[in-house]
């Protein structure tokens, strides 16, 4: 059974209820369970943290189920996915996404994003 990424962003948000917010403003959803953890994500998360426009959220989740691929990242609302997320990376993220609107192609997963 394939998963959409929406259908499995949904249940991840029932399962972690760590992402309640209704507003569709702009969030960022940083994986820190173990398996992304290993990869560095809580840098991941802290980069955001001290980075992010103030017109954005940021929130955790303890699995996106697509470990083994992390540290995983996930842009709402436009549901883009990105993977094997490095730290110094996070800034290009902040920029060429977050402000300049443009998704990151060389930083997309690509079990959703061809
Ligand atoms: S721990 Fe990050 S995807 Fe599972």
């Amino acid at each position: 059974m394939f998963l959409k990424p929406g259908g499995l962003f949904l249940s991840i948000n029932k399962i972690g209820d760590l992402t309640k917010s209704t507003s569709s403003a702009q969030k960022v959803v940083v994986c820190l369970g173990r398996s992304c953890r290993k990869y560095q994500s809580e840098r991941v998360f802290a980069n955001f943290q001290e980075n992010l426009p103030s017109n954005v959220e940021l929130v955790s989740v303890m699995c996106l189920g697509q470990c083994g691929n992390g540290p995983m990242v996930v842009i709402e609302p436009e549901q883009v996915w990105y993977y094997q997320v490095h730290p110094d990376e996070v800034s290009t993220a902040i920029e060429q996404h977050l402000i300049g609107k443009s998704p990151v192609k060389a930083m997309l997963y690509p079990k959703f994003h061809d």
